[in-house]
């Protein structure tokens, strides 16, 4: 690993490290896209033409996700602890809706696909903390109006946020550190290539198998995300 000294950080997550604590990810054998069409449920369109099926959808997602048995797991632990520790700036930027981060310590957590356990209103754009069921007469809390709540989720086709803040950080970070992603959906594939473009990135995969763009990584480890991210960060910290 070539590290010249503290440097800004800026770390991508994908589906894959929240595997290890029970929740799915999308592209694997199991994975959420070969038990439902994504069409349906992750497109603005699919939601004009079933909102009921895709509040379902989402529904037993955020019951899954607040059933106690699923918590963070030692690589969420390692990149909080790698935020808390590191010197420089450390940017988390997830594709993941879930919580675990969060519940594992990180701080400043840049969502760019959006929160499960968040809701927002088509009337008045308010995006409100939502654990339970939402469904076609959830009223919104900020403004009242019923009827109009969708998930706090980027579906195919939306915008992901956080962008401007992400494509900042990539041109100054010294390491970009991809984990748990299969590099197949932009933005997030595209930022290895952001990174090394502004020239000083150092740029690793940690994956448990090679990416669709782990060619574009100077360093891939690959393995469950609970053993190759606490030993990446240990080697950081140098201890
Ligand atoms: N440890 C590390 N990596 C793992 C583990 C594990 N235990 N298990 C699986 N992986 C890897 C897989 O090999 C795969 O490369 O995690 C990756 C998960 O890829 P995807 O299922 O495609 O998930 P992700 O990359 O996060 O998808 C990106 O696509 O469908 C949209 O919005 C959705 O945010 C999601 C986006």
């Amino acid at each position: 690993m070539r590290q010249d000294g503290p440097t800004p950080i800026v770390i991508l997550t994908g589906a894959g490290i929240s595997k290890e604590s029970g929740l799915d990810t999308f592209r694997d054998a199991d994975g959420i896209w070969a038990k439902v069409d994504l069409e349906d449920v992750a497109t603005p369109q699919g939601f004009r033409r079933d909102p009921a099926r895709v509040h379902a959808f989402y529904n037993h997602r955020r019951a899954g996700l607040t059933d106690p048995v699923i918590v963070p797991n030692a690589a969420h632990a390692a990149i909080a602890r790698l935020q808390a520790e590191w010197p420089e700036e450390v940017m988390l930027v997830t594709q993941n809706i879930d919580d675990l981060h969060e519940r594992g310590g990180s701080r400043d957590v840049l969502h760019m696909h959006g929160e499960l356990l968040k809701a927002r209103c088509g009337q008045c754009a308010g995006v409100s903390v939502w654990r339970d069921d939402l469904d076609l007469d959830s009223a919104c809390p900020h403004c009242g109006t019923a009827g109009g709540m969708r998930p706090h989720v980027v579906w195919f086709g939306e915008t992901p946020f956080y962008m401007a803040e992400v494509e900042a950080a990539l041109q100054r970070c010294g390491l970009f550190i991809s984990i748990g992603t299969s590099g197949n959906v932009y933005p997030a594939a595209g930022f290895v290539a952001q990174a090394r473009m502004a020239g000083r990135a150092h740029t690793v995969e940690l994956n448990l198998e090679p990416s669709e763009g782990a060619s574009l990584f100077h360093e891939c480890r690959h393995g469950p995300a609970t053993e190759v991210v606490p030993a990446f960060v240990e080697e950081l910290l140098g201890r």
